[in-house]
């Protein structure tokens, strides 16, 4: 930093020192790693100083630091930190013309195979594979499938697990459904509960719902299909990177890959590695 002494740097910063601000940012993420082993020192910077700073207010405090000496001393605290960095925001056949692309692009090729292994990597509360579950029960190929359904957050994967979602939620999903291409009709998949809509077991029946974190775990087998839709929007280009790689090695030959309408395979490693399905709905195809 030149001639810069410290005290300039503090007169130039006024206010909060933005210096200052992603020394503690910097910290914070390093302590959580080493105190609890959950890495989010990669996520994309904005997003995540965002969230710190929520988590300050809420916590009632004024600086990071004091988040850190909280968040280390009080297991609460930690627990409230690390859930408010997973955003959690899902819904049946989020972007239904990607699942209409997957209904008219992909199956016809999940058809000709024995069985069929897919991997739904930060699934959150669970709605894209009950989506997933029911496109296939329809396209007559459930029963030879199994969908392995992930997440970093556990309490979001209980969810996820009962399978029960809000009555209010319904009118919205059945639209996306039909958008999607659903061929049935949308209210038979689920009774109503007094909790909410429940969806048939017949449809969780080849789930396997595990919390696996992206940053730390390696792969748990290979796949015919990997959707990661919404997650990596959420790190840095280096973690996209890695993520990636782990994506390309569990995907078997001539594997589909799935990705968010804001996310993109370029500048991956990878990008010339897949072949476009769908250009406008992300879906690509393991070629080499
Ligand atoms: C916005 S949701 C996306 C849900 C769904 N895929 C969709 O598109 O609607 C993002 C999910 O990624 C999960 N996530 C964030 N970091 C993760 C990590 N390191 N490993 C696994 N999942 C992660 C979050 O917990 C959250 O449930």
């Amino acid at each position: 930093m030149d001639n810069e002494t410290f005290f300039d740097r503090k007169i130039r910063h006024a206010g909060y020192d933005e210096v200052l601000e992603k020394i503690e940012i910097n910290l914070l993420l390093q302590g959580i790693y080493e105190w609890c082993g959950y890495d989010f020192r990669n996520y994309a910077y904005n997003s995540i100083r965002r969230r710190i700073w929520h988590r300050v207010d809420a916590e009632k405090l004024t600086t990071i630091s004091a988040l850190l000496n909280k968040a280390l001393h009080n297991p609460d605290c930690l627990q409230r930190l690390i859930a408010s960095f997973s955003i959690n925001v899902t819904e049946m056949f989020r972007d239904p013309l990607f699942f209409k692309a997957f209904r008219e692009q992909v199956v016809p090729m999940l058809k000709t195979y024995p069985s069929i292994r897919i991997w739904h990597a930060g699934c959150a509360t669970g709605e894209e594979v009950y989506s997933m579950a029911i496109l296939l029960h329809e396209e007559g190929i459930y029963d030879k499938t199994k969908i392995y359904a992930t997440d970093i957050n556990s309490s979001a994967l209980k969810t996820a697990k009962a399978g029960i979602y809000p009555l209010e939620s319904m009118k919205k999903y059945t639209s996306n459904y039909l958008r999607a291409g659903g061929e049935g009709v949308f209210s038979d998949y689920y009774t109503v509960t007094d909790n909410g809509v429940k969806f048939h077991s017949y449809l969780s029946k080849n789930m396997v719902f595990a919390q696996h974190n992206l940053v730390t775990d390696s792969s748990f087998n290979e796949f015919h299909v990997i959707l990661c839709r919404n997650v990596l929007i959420y790190f840095n280009k280096d973690l996209q990177k890695k993520v990636h790689n782990l994506f390309y090695e569990s995907l078997g030959a001539f594997g589909i890959l799935g990705i968010g309408d804001k996310e993109t395979i370029m500048q991956t490693d990878h990008d010339q590695h897949y072949e476009i399905i769908s250009k406008q709905h992300k879906l690509y195809k393991k070629v080499k």
